[in-house]
This record gives structure tokens, sequence and C-alpha cells, in this order.
């Protein structure tokens, strides 16, 4: 049944952090937390981890492809487009790199809102960001993006009549089918002023068997049942928006850098990654 705008709301409001963290079952940001090499992680998330690298051998590879297009897609918001403010929904517990100080490290007075609907991201973030005015971090969900932009912490550091970028690294392919993944793209487009974007990246499904099975692995461990969708559906979330050069594309090929892991590798065709800008 899907939840509605008002409970998910509430939900996020009202849990404790310490009562919300599962350790009976994977948890998508600590299970990509451990196949980036964190340790903030359980026996559950690595045994799903390890299940999916049995299946595929380059997992951990697609989840550190997945990091480095986020990287290059906020040094191209913040050094080439001159954004100063980031929305990063699904935005995954602190690693190497955070957004933030990719972007402050380009542009100190870039301000970043971190959203991600699992507690224990708000638990690590407080303290990565203590001493931070210009970062904050929120429990809140993807699926209710006017819940997003309503939040006190959002209006605080995001001034929405400027052009903002709305990060969605990795998040986008947890939706179910049901939960109107298109839908739920075209209310974050709704809240973007002109001159704002939308980046948007995830694993697909471009005809590879191992995609359909690392697909059913995902299922299995409750991260989703459609995380591997054609290119072609998940092109549609840029729909009215203008794709900046090489536009929807395998991340191996969207302006790599020397940095990039591995880029040969037939695997990154499962991961596809680009930024549309709203005219
Ligand atoms: C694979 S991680 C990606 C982290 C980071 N954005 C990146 O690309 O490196 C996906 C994150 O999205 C979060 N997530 C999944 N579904 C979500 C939803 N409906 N609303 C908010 N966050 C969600 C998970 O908790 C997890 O931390």
């Amino acid at each position: 049944m899907t939840e509605s705008a008002e409970q998910l709301r509430s939900t996020a409001a009202q849990e404790p952090v310490a009562a919300e963290i599962d350790t009976n079952t994977p948890a998508i940001s600590r299970v990509y937390d451990y196949l980036l090499g964190g340790k903030n992680n359980y026996d559950v998330d690595r045994e799903a981890c390890q299940a999916m690298i049995d299946a595929v051998a380059e997992t951990p590879l697609l989840a550190r492809a997945n990091r480095s297009f986020v990287r290059r897609a906020v040094e191209y918001l913040v050094g080439e487009a001159g954004i100063k403010q980031i929305v990063d929904i699904g935005s995954g517990l602190p690693t190497a790199g955070n957004v933030h100080e990719i972007a402050q490290a380009i542009e100190p007075s870039v301000r970043v809102v971190y959203v991600d609907k699992d507690p224990i991201v708000l638990a690590y973030g407080r303290a990565l960001l203590s001493t931070d005015d210009n970062t904050t971090v929120i429990t809140a969900d993807l699926r209710d993006p006017d819940g997003i932009f309503a939040d006190p912490e959002v209006r605080r550091l995001i001034d929405t009549s400027e052009p903002f970028a709305v990060l969605l690294g990795g998040v986008m392919m947890h939706l179910e089918d049901h939960e109107d993944p298109e839908g739920v793209a075209a209310r974050l487009r709704a809240q973007l002023p002109s001159g704002g974007y939308l980046v948007h990246c995830g694993c697909a499904d471009p005809g590879d068997p191992r995609a359909k099975e690392l697909n059913r692995i995902f299922m299995e461990t409750s991260m989703g049942s459609r995380c591997f969708r054609p290119v072609a559906e998940q092109r549609v979330y840029f729909d009215g928006l203008d794709l900046i050069e090489p536009g929807f594309v395998a991340v191996n090929t969207w302006r790599p850098n020397a940095d990039f892991p591995d880029p040969g590798n037939p695997a990154h065709a499962m991961l596809v990654g680009g930024i549309g800008r709203k005219p």
C-alpha cells in the first residue's frame, strides 16, 4: 500500500534515531557503504553484498563508478555551472568525498542539504556537520518532494527562487513502479526555477543478463524490485530539461577523468547518469 505524503512526513519527524537501526534486514545505505569500502555496516548488509558479488564480481566497481559520477556531477554544477545550492536526496552515509566537501572545496559558500529516508544517515551526518552552518541533513522521503521542500531546514538553506540542483545519486532505482518514479521526478522538476539542475544516476538494464541476475538479488535483499530499469524508462526523468553533454549515458562515458575506476570494463553499461538543466 502506498503511504500518503502526510504519513511519510510524520514518520520522518517522529521516529527516534536509535530505534530505527534494524540490524536484521539489509539497509541500502549500509550495503552501499560496504561496497564503497566503508565501516558503517552490519553482518546482514555484508551478506547481501556477498550474494551480489558472487553473482557479479564487478558490483563494488559499479558502486565506486556511481560515486565517481556524483563527484564529477558536483564538480560540474559548482565549478562550471556556478550552482551554489544543492539538495542531495538519497545522500547515503558519509563517505570519502562528501558532496559538501567537493562543492565547498570549489566554492566555500555552497549550501548543501542532505536528505535520506534512513535515520542512520542523520545520526552520522550530524556528527560530521556539527561545525558547518552551510550544510545540514534531514530525514525525509524521496516519494514526498513537497514535504522535502516544506522542511524548515531546506527552507533555511535553499532559496528556491534562485537556481539550485537536485541530486539523485543511486536513489530513483529504489522506487517501485507503484511508487511512480516518473511522477516523483516530475514533482522535483516542478520545484526547480529556470537555470536549476536535476542530476540522476543509477543502475540500468542494457540487455546484459547480469543486470537481471543482480536485480533478482536486489529484490531478495529488499533493495527494490526494479533497480535495473531500461535506460529509456529513466530518460523521462529529464523531460522538459536540456541534457548537458554528453547526455544521459553510461557513467564511464560521462566526462570520465583520470580517477574513474576501470573505465573499459563492460559492466559500466549497467550504470547510467546525466544532468538536465531547466530552460
Ligand atoms: C545507493 S545509496 C546512494 C548514495 C549517494 N546518493 C551516492 O550516489 O553516492 C542510496 C541511498 O538512498 C536512500 N534512499 C532509498 N530510498 C529512499 C527514499 N525513498 N527516500 C530517501 N532516501 C532513500 C538509501 O537510504 C541510501 O542511503
